[in-house]
């Protein structure tokens, strides 16, 4: 099985996206993430799924994190914080309970973490939701390889 044609495969499974912030010693990290997946109601746990690869694998380590659900407006946030920095900046920083987080996106998850779980060449982290907030707005959307929108029927 090749796994680049695997990787196409799951590009059918539409999603939202999210940024995942977390407080660093020195700065707030960020990275863009698709692979947010709600766990369980009671407790309230949610799931991101990262690459070892990532700067955000050592980041996310026994740290609280935030989970921003993107608005269909906030495309260059998305890949401001997938390592296409912009020159400027295309957001605003604000304060949430447990660190920074990105300013007018539709949903905030605030987390402790739970527990983390081998997933291979990723590593799954849990998250034990604290608070969270939600507004009216479209969501940004992922869909083969590409940036879209949700039409609702
Ligand atoms: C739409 C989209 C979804 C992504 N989803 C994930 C994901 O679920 N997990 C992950 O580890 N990386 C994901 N990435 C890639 C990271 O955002 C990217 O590797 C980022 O530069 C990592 O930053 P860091 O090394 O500073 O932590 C995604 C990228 C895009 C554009």
């Amino acid at each position: 099985m090749d796994i680049r044609n695997f990787r196409q495969c799951l590009g059918y499974f539409a999603t939202g996206v999210t940024i995942i912030t977390s407080e660093t010693a020195s700065s707030t990290h960020g990275f863009t993430v698709n692979s947010f997946t709600s766990i369980s109601l009671n407790p309230m746990l949610v799931l991101v799924s990262v690459d070892r690869k990532t700067k955000a694998m050592d980041v996310l380590q026994g740290n609280n994190f935030i989970v921003n659900i993107l608005r269909d407006d906030q495309q260059d946030t998305a890949m401001h914080f997938a390592g296409h920095t912009m020159e400027k900046q295309p957001f605003e920083w604000e304060k949430g309970g447990l660190g920074k987080r990105i300013k007018n996106s539709l949903a905030y998850i605030e987390c402790k973490p739970w527990k983390t779980y081998d997933g291979g060449d990723h590593v799954m982290f849990l998250g034990e939701v604290k608070h969270f907030e939600h507004s009216d707005g479209n969501p940004l959307a992922f869909y083969c390889g590409k940036f879209s929108e949700v039409v609702v029927k």
